[in-house]
């Protein structure tokens, strides 16, 4: 099936945050940030912008009105304050200092040049290289344990007759959707209706209405489409924040997007890490024992840690196993959840130390990795719900002609350049939040399911038609799907690769208690045909409901009984209260195989083909499916050997903050990508057997490049991503 919302957007109908005009015309804000990246402000003067043709307001912090503050005791940061414009006191480079707001964008971007700022400049940590001090953060990402040990790791590791010991470095990196960070907020009375381009609408209202001090109710977040997220949208930014002070100061409706240079600036990125990878192993290939130390960046103020470790602890059998997280406070923008996070440079790390581990032993690495499969989780010592790495390790080797590969490398050339082949396993957990949904059934026979659940470019509306199609046997015409309204049932949004499993089984489950609604409806009305017939042989298709040769359609049933429409809610659990998370560990799969070809002159790297073969359980729809699992592979493509920010260690700054210095696959470097996704069926997932598949895709697919790589040039480049200067 084709997605639903593809003419809209294909026609440009789509609205996006920064497109709405029911409310007549808006003003436009204009972000000023800082040009220091520690210090403080010792003058700001806004006279010169003030007086600037159409500007209307500058804030400040000298003006700015009294804000909520972050509260640490909620779980999640993303449903917390968020304040701005705080104080004179700059925590990193681009911090916003002001906001002009104007009656034309132009004239705001012209007034913003002339906010005069004088500061006083510390002298700031900027460096991650630099500094040695590490501390160790209460929990990582998700919740998850900062520290794990099984057995004895130093016996085991001493005992091995193999080892690899390494150190790899990872960069900053960041989530750069199409559509940059974007709001309108319009005051509405007492109220506040905000567009924003967020990916859960539900911690933005609690955002927006803790940091402006006002009653969640008075706030209605509106996110019909949403130009791609990647987690720089889980959360809403200071645009939001901004441009609702303004609505509501100036009592209009103000526009704020960010340019791109300042989504790299205030929105956060992936933090850059140093890891220690230890593999000790037997000359058959068993592991005895697996280390996996993280160090990372984190701003000071605002404590992340990435889950970087978090895959090791189910991936291969071990008896001896340690993995840690530390942080190291720099004076840079906050670290956040950008797609795969810590999975993401984790698995390429470990993955690239298993190509070595292998390259040591001699051993194909698809060998060594099925010789390490484990039978239960080693680390927290319960059943997989449904394991199958070892299928995708054997069916992706098949397809790709993995008995192809250079058993020595460096050793095949096609003319001028050099031809590797490598391979990488996948594995990534499946997370499940609680999400409310409402299916209404009408007199007309239509379904309409409503939900403050987002679609980021993922497919959401097109899975739910389609699952909420199947729940009450409706053509699929007959089913109208309204998202991202926060005043809608709560979700848990998309993020994480829980949206399409949570939304959907929560459809599923309304559309199970609709049934039952309409069968004891008809059972009970005596102008039904079938009225008395027992329910437990109903068949639902096609719009009607059939008992055993009698039939009426649903919409009959529901004009009849209940005029004003039918309705019932779906829900799920977080995963903390659901039994089966505690009694199994609940996983996606996957192998990607990649071959390289690097140029003998140049080193310069290009990628000829690639496969990936996943197990996700049940997947909803193959298109929608396989475009998240390409795009994933395409990440791993450019974390291998392009994506790098790079940190000015004099002012903080991000030097190459803009597409042009900072590069990501482009349809040149990506010829032949191929995903098979093997039939499954995980029950202990959620009733409708499926998991999600939005970030396997970039879990170890950068380490099969950089294993080609590898295998293509016989050097091994630890400092990612491998760029020229590194292979020659
Ligand atoms: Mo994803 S980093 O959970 O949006």
């Amino acid at each position: 099936m084709n997605r639903v919302d593809g003419p809209l957007k294909a026609t440009g109908r789509a609205t996006y945050a920064y497109e709405h005009w029911e409310a007549g015309q808006p003003l436009y804000g204009f972000i000023v940030g800082a040009t220091i990246g520690k210090g403080r402000i010792t003058r700001i003067d806004t006279e010169d912008a003030e007086r600037a043709p159409g500007v209307q307001l500058v804030m400040t912090y000298l003006n700015t009105p009294e804000q909520g503050p972050r509260d640490e005791s909620i779980p999640f940061e993303y449903w917390r304050a968020q304040p701005v414009l705080t104080g004179p006191d700059i925590h990193y480079y681009g911090e916003p200092v002001a906001l002009v707001v104007a009656e034309a964008l132009e004239e705001a971007r012209a007034a913003a040049d002339l906010v005069e700022v004088e500061y006083r400049a510390g002298r700031g940590r900027f460096d991650f290289g630099e500094f040695e001090d590490v501390y160790i953060p209460k929990t990582v990402n998700a919740g998850l344990p900062t520290d794990t040990a099984v057995g004895d790791f130093d016996a085991g590791f001493a005992g091995a007759e193999v080892k690899v010991d390494q150190q790899y470095t990872t960069p900053y990196e960041f989530s750069l959707p199409i559509e940059p960070n974007a709001c309108m907020a319009e005051p509405r009375g007492e109220d506040l209706v905000i567009y924003v381009s967020c990916q859960i609408t539900d911690a933005a209202r609690d955002s927006v209405a803790s940091t402006l001090r006002m009653a969640p109710e008075r706030v209605h977040i509106l996110a019909p489409f949403v130009g791609g997220g990647f987690g720089s949208k889980l959360g809403i930014h200071s645009e939001t924040i901004l441009a609702a002070f303004a609505a509501r100061t100036l009592r209009r409706p103000v526009k704020v997007a960010m340019t791109r240079q300042q989504v790299f600036q205030l929105v956060g990125m992936r933090p850059t890490s140093s890891q220690r990878v230890r593999l000790g192993a037997g000359r058959d290939g068993r592991l005895s024992a697996i280390a996996h130390d993280v160090t990372m960046h984190t701003n000071p103020d605002i404590e992340y840690a990435e889950q970087t470790a978090a895959t090791t602890r189910s991936l291969y059998a071990a008896p001896h196993r340690l993995t840690s997280h530390r942080l190291t406070a720099l004076d840079l923008p906050r670290g956040t959840d950008v797609r795969a996070p810590g999975e993401a440079p984790g698995m390429l790390t470990v993955e690239s130390a298993m190509d070595e581990l292998a390259d040591t032993l001699r051993m194909d690495p698809v060998e060594l990795r099925i010789r390490n499969e484990p039978t239960v989780d080693p680390e927290r010592d319960v059943p997989y719900s449904d394991r199958h790495l070892v299928d995708c390790l054997r069916e992706g080797a098949r397809r790709f002609g993995w008995e192809n590969r250079p058993a020595t490398p460096a050793s095949v050339r096609d003319g001028q350049w050099l031809i590797g082949y490598g391979m990488s396993a996948a594995i990534r957990g499946h997370f499940q939040g609680p999400t409310a949904v409402r299916v209404r059934l009408e007199t007309d026979g239509t379904a309409v399911i409503q939900t403050d659940m987002t679609d980021i470019g993922t497919g959401t509306y097109t899975i739910l038609t389609q699952v909420g199609a199947e729940g009450l046997g409706l053509p699929l015409e007959r089913v109208r799907i309204e998202l991202g309204r926060s005043d809608h049932p709560t979700s848990w949004g998309s993020g994480g690769s829980w949206g399409a499993t949570n939304s959907c089984t929560a459809v599923h489950r309304a559309c199970m208690t609709l049934r039952e609604k309409l069968l004891d409806t008809a059972r009970d009305d005596a102008r039904s045909p079938l009225h008395g017939l027992d329910p437990a042989n109903a068949v639902f298709s096609d719009g009607n409901v059939g008992i055993d040769g009698a039939s009426e359609p649903l919409g009959e049933i529901v004009a009849r009984n209940h005029p004003e429409g039918v309705e019932a809610e779906g829900r799920t659990l977080f995963m903390g209260d659901d039994p089966n998370y505690s009694a199994y560990s609940i996983n996606t799969y996957g192998a990607t195989f990649a071959e390289v070809g690097v140029d003998a002159d140049t080193a310069e790297v290009r990628l000829r083909r690639m496969l990936g073969v996943y197990s996700v359980g049940r997947v909803f729809n193959p298109k929608t499916a396989r475009s998240q699992l390409i795009g994933g592979m395409i990440w791993g493509v450019g974390a291998a050997l392009e994506e790098e920010a790079v940190v000015d260690p004099r002012s903080g700054a991000f030097v190459n903050r803009d597409f042009a210095g900072y590069l990501v696959p482009v349809h040149a470097d990506i010829p032949d990508v191929d995903v098979v996704v093997l039939e499954g069926y995980d029950d202990k997932a959620n009733v409708l057997g499926a998991k999600g598949l939005g970030e396997v895709g970039i879990c170890g697919s950068g380490a099969s490049v950089a294993n080609a790589v590898f295998n293509a040039t016989g050097v091994r480049v630890r400092d990612f991503p491998i760029t020229i200067e590194k292979l020659l």
